[in-house]
């Protein structure tokens, strides 16, 4: 079976990968030569548990970078992985509508190739109706035959980065198809892959499961935030409360507070209620999206309330730049840290920063501050250190004390609550979400 997959990024090169390693011979596109030249140096671009010894393992036999697909392979299928990121506003600001150019880009490069019989299959995020209302006709524009004859699915994503290699052969993969053979056809690829198949009832139901997924994250962290902010009001923890809260308690299971961030959740939700528009549960969800979004105003604020108004000598050490710390990263895309960190500049902060897993030219690349590949050199001229995400080194990082000891003050937000064993000297100050705006109380 050889299958075409168009994208080789975070999707779909773990799904190439998989799929390789499972007996499917796998062909795939990808624009950009970086990306290219680290699968033919068999490693993935990106930090992913497994990933490269399972490229060393199939390329070249199952697993095939390709320029462009050729006219002389019968390929069953294709699979779309590009991105669907939002269209960024006028100022280059996060936008809230979707972006379908890269959709369309995708299925261009399969123009001298595809002939209308081949499964195209759907696996980036899109919102409802993507499927049926842009790929369908465009595909049969492309190939000249009507709609109803071709075969199109709709098999959303949804492993977690730093874990999706191994889930992509445990969890229920939703499929869905225009007609009774682009399903049994998607079936027949996921099956080689993974024993659960969940049949969707439509290609809009498949649109709106993967929708879902992500919202309902989104929103139940939106919650957990709210609830965070809520108790400081009274001069309470609102970490401790919720945590307190959940303990032993099966009937609430309130998240912790922090970021919610990533390529995928700073979209999802604005996909789901892009096409929505006189739906009552449009202004919950936005509210939603729109007060986990304001944490990271929040913490530019603690920062101004701190240390004052940017100056000579006021610089600001961030850590843990990736946009989640578990499981680990390397991935800045949608990262609140990356955002904070624009936000600090933008008001005329110098920033040095520093992660444990993004990598030192992407870090770089990012141009809001100062690399350091060493978390207490960062600190060694910094005012106060922000500590974003959650990885897991965190637990056991012991400080130079000299480097904090030297300070006349020294402030850290420990955003997640992780740092068990940092050493503080007195004059070093922690808080942490759950605490920041604890003092500020009426
Ligand atoms: N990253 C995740 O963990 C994850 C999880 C679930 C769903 N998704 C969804 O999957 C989709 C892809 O996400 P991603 O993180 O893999 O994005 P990505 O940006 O890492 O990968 C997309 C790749 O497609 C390439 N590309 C774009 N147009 C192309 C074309 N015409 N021909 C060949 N290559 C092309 C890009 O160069 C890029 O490398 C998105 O819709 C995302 O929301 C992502």
């Amino acid at each position: 079976m050889n299958v075409g997959v168009i994208g080789l990024g975070y999707v779909g090169l773990t799904w190439a990968v998989v799929a390789a390693a499972n007996g499917i011979n796998v062909e795939g596109v990808e624009l950009n030569e970086w990306i290219k030249s680290c699968i033919r140096e068999n490693r993935a671009h990106f930090y992913e548990p497994e990933i490269d010894n399972l490229i060393r393992r199939y390329n070249g036999k199952t697993l095939h970078v390709v320029e462009a697909f050729s006219e002389n392979t019968d390929y069953e299928a294709f699979l779309i992985t590009v991105g669907t990121p939002l269209k960024s506003t006028a100022t280059g600001d996060k936008g809230e509508e979707p972006n379908f150019e890269y959709i369309k880009s995708a299925i261009n490069s399969i123009k001298n190739v595809y002939n209308g019989s081949q499964l195209i299959i759907l696996r980036s995020t899109v919102s409802v109706g993507t499927t049926r209302n842009i790929v369908l006709p465009f595909l049969a524009e492309l190939c000249g035959k009507k709609e109803s004859e071709l075969l199109v699915a709709m098999c959303p994503e949804r492993t977690i980065e730093g874990n999706a290699v191994s889930e992509l052969t445990h969890l229920p993969q939703i499929i869905s198809g225009n007609n009774q053979r682009s399903l049994e056809m998607a079936q027949n690829i996921f099956r080689k892959i993974t024993p659960c198949v969940v049949e969707a009832d439509s290609l809009e139901e498949a649109e709106l499961i993967k929708l879902y997924c992500n919202t309902y994250r989104d929103m139940s962290f939106a919650i957990g935030n709210a609830f965070c902010m809520a108790a400081q009001e009274f001069g309470v923890d609102g970490a401790a409360t919720i945590r307190h809260a959940n303990y032993g308690y099966q009937r609430s299971n309130i998240a912790m507070p922090g970021f919610v961030a990533g390529p995928c959740l700073e979209k999802d939700a604005y996909l789901l209620i892009n096409n929505m528009p006189e739906c009552d549960s449009r202004a919950f969800i936005l509210a939603g999206r729109k007060f986990n979004e304001s944490l990271e105003d929040m913490v530019v604020r603690w920062v101004k309330g701190k240390i004052g108004e940017p100056g000579e000598n006021k610089i600001v050490a961030i850590s843990g730049m990736a946009f989640k710390g578990q499981p680990a990263t390397s991935d800045l895309r949608g990262s609140s840290s990356v955002y904070i960190a624009k936000k600090l500049k933008a008001a005329g902060y110098k920033m040095h920063i520093h992660d444990f897993v993004a990598l030192p030219d992407e870090m770089e690349a990012l141009g809001v501050g100062d690399y350091y590949a060493d978390l207490f050199e960062a600190c060694r001229e910094a005012s106060l250190l922000l500590i974003l995400n959650n990885h897991r080194k965190y637990e056991t990082v012991l400080p130079d004390p000299s480097i904090l000891y030297s300070k006349g003050g020294f402030e850290i937000l420990d955003s997640w609550g992780i740092c068990k064993e940092l050493q503080y000297s007195e004059n070093v100050k922690v808080s942490t979400l759950g605490n920041m705006f604890k003092e500020d109380a009426k």
